[in-house]
Parts: C-alpha cells; sequence; structure tokens
C-alpha cells in the first residue's frame, strides 16, 4: 500500500536514502575498496576492456549519461551511452574487448533485450545494471548488479533512477580499481564520500516542503526550460522528462554550454528555468559558466529556479528561488540534485489534478520494441 502517502511515487522518493545505502550495502570494503564479487567477469578480463558502451532506454539512459562522466575520469576507458533502440540498429562496432553495460530497473524493456542479444552476438561482455530479480535482462547477460531498489511501483522512476546511478559508480571505480591505473588512489576518496549518500539525500527529502510549494506555483505553465552542465546535463534532461510524463508540460533540458547557440530564443518574460549548478569546489570555471548562464536567462525574463550547493552565495544575485543541496563531489552531485526534480514534477502534476502514479499513454515496463 501507499503507507500514508498520497502516491507511490512520493513514496518511493522518500524511500531513496534507504535504497542508496542497500545499493551501496557490502559493496563498499572496510579499506575503501570496492567488494563486487558478483560480478562475474574475470580479473583478465576487465583489464583487457578497451572501450566501453552504455545502453538504455528514458530515465535509465539518464543513468548512462551520468556514468559516462565517471567511469571515463575514474578509469580513462573511452565510454559511449547510447539509446537501446538506437545502438541495434546502427551497426555499433564491438568485439570481445567490449564491454556493454545495460541499465534497467524492470529488466524487461524489450529494446534494452535487444541490445543484449545483439551485443552477446558480437561476443562483447555484457554486465546488467538491474532492480528486478531474476528478470530476462540479468538472465541473458554475463554478469549482474542489483540496484536493490525494491519494487517501484509508480510509472516515473525514482528510486530505481538513483540506485542506478549509485551502482554506475560502483562499476567505474570497480573497473579503476582492478586495472590498476593512475585514479585508483582516488577509489578510497570517493568511497567514502559514496558512505555520506544516504545521509544526504535525507537532507534534501527534509526541504521537500518548500520545493513542493514552489511546484505549486509552477502548476499553470505551458513550458518550463532545464539548464545543466557536465554531470547536470543528464540531471537536466531526467528533470524534463519527469514533467513531461507527469504533467504533461512541454519541458526541455539543455546543456547549459548550448543555450546561446539556439534555446536561449525560448527564454521570454516569465519563462522558468530550472538551472542544475555544479559545486563551486570542483572546477572553478565550471561553476562560473553556469552561474553566468543564469544571469543570462534572467536578462531575458526567465524566472530562475537555481539548484545550488549549501554555501554557494554567487547564484544569489540572479536566483528568483534557490533549492539547496549538501556539498558533494561533482560527479556524485546528480544523486542530491535530481530530488528536488522529481518532487517538483510529482506537485506540479498533482496540483493538476492528474494521476501521478499512472500518466497517461505510459506502461511501468515497455516491453514490446
Ligand atoms: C521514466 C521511466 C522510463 C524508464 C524506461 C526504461 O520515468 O520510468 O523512461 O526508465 O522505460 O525502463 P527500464 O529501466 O525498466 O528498462
Amino acid at each position: 500500500g501507499k503507507a500514508g502517502y498520497d502516491w507511490f511515487m512520493l513514496k518511493e522518493i522518500d524511500e531513496q536514502p534507504q535504497a542508496v545505502a542497500d545499493t551501496l550495502l557490502g559493496r563498499l570494503g572496510e579499506r575503501g575498496e570496492i567488494v563486487l564479487d558478483e560480478v562475474r567477469i574475470s580479473d583478465e578480463d576487465l583489464r583487457g576492456i578497451t572501450k566501453i558502451f552504455v545502453i538504455a532506454c528514458g530515465t535509465a539512459y539518464h543513468a548512462g549519461l551520468i556514468a559516462k562522466y565517471a567511469i571515463e575520469h575514474w578509469t580513462r576507458i573511452p565510454v559511449e551511452v547510447e539509446l537501446a533502440s538506437e545502438f541495434r540498429y546502427r551497426d555499433p562496432v564491438l568485439d570481445r574487448s567490449t564491454l556493454v553495460v545495460v541499465i534497467s530497473q524492470s529488466g524487461e524493456t524489450m529494446d534494452t533485450l535487444m541490445a543484449v542479444r545483439h551485443a552477446k552476438e558480437q561476443q562483447a561482455r555484457v554486465l546488467a545494471i538491474c532492480n528486478a530479480n531474476g528478470s530476462t535482462i540479468p538472465r541473458e547477460s554475463d554478469a549482474v548488479l542489483y540496484t536493490r531498489a525494491g519494487p517501484e511501483v509508480a510509472v516515473a522512476s525514482t528510486k530505481g533512477f538513483l540506485t542506478q546511478v549509485v551502482a554506475c559508480y560502483l562499476v567505474g571505480l570497480f573497473l579503476a580499481q582492478v586495472r590498476g591505473l593512475k585514479y585508483e588512489d582516488e577509489v578510497a576518496a570517493v568511497v567514502a564520500e559514496l558512505r555520506k549518500l544516504p545521509d544526504q539525500v535525507r537532507e534534501v527529502l527534509a526541504g521537500m516542503d518548500e520545493v513542493r510549494e514552489l511546484g505549486r506555483s509552477l502548476a499553470t505553465e505551458s513550458t518550463i526550460l532545464f539548464l545543466g552542465r557536465h554531470v547536470g546535463y543528464p540531471v537536466a534532461l531526467e528533470g524534463a522528462l519527469k514533467l513531461k510524463e507527469l504533467a504533461y508540460i512541454h519541458a526541455e533540458g539543455f546543456a547549459a554550454g548550448e543555450l546561446k547557440h539556439g534555446s536561449i530564443a525560448l527564454v521570454g518574460a516569465g519563462t522558468p528555468v530550472i538551472v542544475v549548478v555544479p559545486s563551486p569546489h570542483g572546477r572553478e570555471s565550471l561553476h562560473g559558466k553556469v552561474v553566468s548562464n543564469i544571469q543570462e536567462v534572467r536578462a531575458r525574463g526567465a524566472r530562475t529556479i537555481v539548484i545550488a550547493e549549501e554555501g554557494d552565495d554567487d547564484v544569489l544575485p540572479y536566483a528568483d528561488h534557490v533549492i539547496r543541496v549538501p556539498r558533494t563531489p561533482t560527479l556524485l552531485a546528480p544523486v542530491v540534485t535530481t530530488v528536488p526534480l522529481q518532487i517538483l514534477a510529482c506537485e506540479i502534476a498533482d496540483t493538476r489534478g492528474l494521476d501521478v502514479d499512472m500518466p497517461r499513454n505510459l506502461a511501468k515496463s515497455v516491453t514490446v520494441e
């Protein structure tokens, strides 16, 4: 049941601290190492990998986009992320030294399953990141890393997504560890940060009432834009997808750097623009560029809603609303910055009188191509 919540989605959003903790459970060793005994691909094979494909659909694809930033940084292996429905029909270049990581909450998505079969035919190694135990995709893959989010009932994925992102971090760090590349030292430092994530998600959820109130004020909008850069870009795409599917509002996610190449023409008086700001403690230029983007859209009349780290006061002059998230390393930030976007979409849809758990035209698992 909904355990007192109006919607399964709200319940599942609230379960995220536990879900993230469960994804990490037993997988972080005492010396700051990653323990993934369940990934039954030999160390020798893992050391021989020269290329990684990450393949998924919808929200899981956004998790894959985040994975690219992390895995390439930690392992220096090139990563390509692709929609499952495109991958199969494109004649991708794969061989024995390719690792294909497929991401699927349900483990039953037909396009993703077909990608698994295609990859196996080409002799690639296939690792599934999956939530539903014993589903088809993990059964057909060489190895599986379960996200352990528990059953997700709402059609829109929330805890499924957050745990997919965390599982991708584990895969990236594990590969860095096995391969012993120069970023190995970083593994232990990142592990310490991973351990903080469940409490940090809890902290974001504690500010939920304010975000819900903001959501109610956005319910009559016809277009809402989302901007992000680096890992904030897939977060922007995910925020836009949640809003489209739940509230039936036109929403688009943009790479903030692309604004000036066209999309800024969409910004007019009062257009809500939600901006995911990178940590000011990460690469300074990255933070500064996004702050300038907020300034640019505000100068054209946008109503700016800014998701920024605690203590980041650079955004204050240009933000109509600030949603605070705790400080994390840049690569891990999606785990906290996505949460307010889920709540916003949920609240906007609810205010519009829509069925949050069962949006029109959608099914929880898409078992047709
Ligand atoms: C959006 C959503 C969908 C799924 C997609 C893939 O909220 O839930 O976009 O992410 O259909 O589903 P899985 O992960 O089950 O393969």
